[in-house]
């Protein structure tokens, strides 16, 4: 077993689920050669990050991510941070030769997720960007099922994320806790933060978005800043809403919100092809519906699949627990860990890398441009 020595960098919500993933990979994957060892973390808050490593297990601690980044101990650079230190941490770490995992959105606009593709593909350094939903097993193995050719011409690709968590209007913005409802630390509201999930994923399962036309709201246009500790206005779109172009001719339907009463995390998506139909449901993770125009036609109708069999036919399933158990979000995680070492043992290009990432970049800019204009924007 060779060591893979990690360097994460934040330790907040995703810090926790990729160092889970990162403990728990060689256990279920056991064919992997490499074995992540939990080197460093970093923090600014050094007492902190000591609590956090000790509770996780990392052998040490750093207060700024250049010390970490300039070690020779570390492989691999993890960036768990808020969005607006992704392109300087990432280009600073390539250009120290470490292979890359970064959170998404890449970075807070297509100019600077530009300059971090360049700056990895100069290197030639592994890379990935965590759009994790791709390894959930149902979305994977629509994925195969789009591959094999059974929809047909698609026709329609609809995603929804909707959540209800900001509809209070005296929850403050900006800061360690609320950096996503400030535009300067995120870059956008639901549109980088949300709909980048279901673009990433869309243009994954039915290819390109060619154009778009969108529609954003701030419902709450002012809160108190935690930062300068008074009321300043609000930069974020709150919901989104767009249309879109496929390059194969389909048409696209796409809306986010943090005011849907009563949602938490509802990601959906439906594909509609000539063929079949499938769709899908955070909610409901392991079930994949499918419906098969091509069915006896007095038992046609719309199929609930439990994802969880082991004959090889359901991705990543075999190696959880037995048939008809269910996996949930953090195997994902699990799942992207996996396939990043796999591709450095193939050579084989990991996805999403930086460039795929980008490409969704571009689309949340031509939605956010769009919306500014109200007019179509080509991606
Ligand atoms: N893949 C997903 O589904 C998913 C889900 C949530 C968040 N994210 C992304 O992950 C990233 C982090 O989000 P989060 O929810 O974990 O946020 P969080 O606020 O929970 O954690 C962010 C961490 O970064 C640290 N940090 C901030 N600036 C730093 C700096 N300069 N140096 C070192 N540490 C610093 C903070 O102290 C904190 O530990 C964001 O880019 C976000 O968009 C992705």
């Amino acid at each position: 077993m060779k060591p893979l020595n990690i360097g994460l960098i934040g330790y907040g919500f995703m810090g926790r689920t990729h160092t889970n993933g990162y403990k728990r990979v060689n256990d279920f994957f056991p064919e992997l050669k490499h074995r992540p060892i939990l080197k460093a973390v970093c923090g600014r808050n050094e007492e902190k990050v000591k609590e956090f490593a000790d509770q996780w297990q990392y052998e040490s601690t750093e207060s700024d991510w250049r010390d970490l980044i300039a070690r020779d101990d570390i492989d691999a650079v993890d960036i768990c941070t808020p969005n607006n230190s992704h392109a300087e941490i990432a280009i600073a770490a390539a250009k120290a030769g470490k292979m890359i995992l970064c959170e998404k959105p890449l970075a807070l606009n297509p100019a600077e997720g530009e300059k971090m593709v360049e700056a990895i593909e100069k290197a030639g350094v592994a890379n990935t960007v965590w759009y994790n939903y791709r390894r959930v097993p149902a979305v994977t193995m629509a994925k195969q099922l789009i591959d094999e050719g059974r929809l047909g011409r698609v026709f329609h690709y609809r995603a929804n994320f909707l959540q209800d968590w900001t509809i209070n209007e005296d929850l403050p913005q900006g800061g360690a806790a609320l950096w996503r409802l400030d535009a300067a630390a995120a870059g956008s509201g639901v549109t980088g933060d949300l709909l980048a999930h279901c673009i990433d994923t869309a243009i994954w399962l039915n290819g390109s978005i060619k154009d778009v036309t969108a529609m954003t709201e701030t419902f709450v246009k002012e809160r108190m800043h935690n930062e300068t500790g008074k009321k300043e206005p609000v930069t974020i779109d709150d919901a989104c809403a767009f249309l879109c172009h496929f390059q194969n001719g389909s048409l696209g339907l796409f809306e986010s919100t943090r005011y849907a009463r009563g949602h938490k995390a509802l990601y959906t998506f439906e594909i509609n092809g000539e063929n079949a139909s499938i769709r899908w449901d955070l909610h409901d993770l392991h079930r994949l519906e499918y419906f098969d125009h091509n069915d006896e036609g007095k038992l046609r109708g719309w199929r609930s699949i439990h994802i969880s069999d082991h004959d090889g036919s359901q991705p990543y399933m075999d190696k959880w627990w037995v048939p008809g158990l269910n996996i949930g979000y953090e195997h994902t995680f699990v799942h992207q860990v996996a396939d990043f070492i796999k591709s450095i043992e193939t050579g084989e290009t990991m996805r999403p890398s930086f460039r795929d990432a980008l490409e969704t970049q571009r689309v949340c800019d031509a939605v956010l441009k769009s919306a500014a204009s109200h007019t179509w924007k080509n991606v």
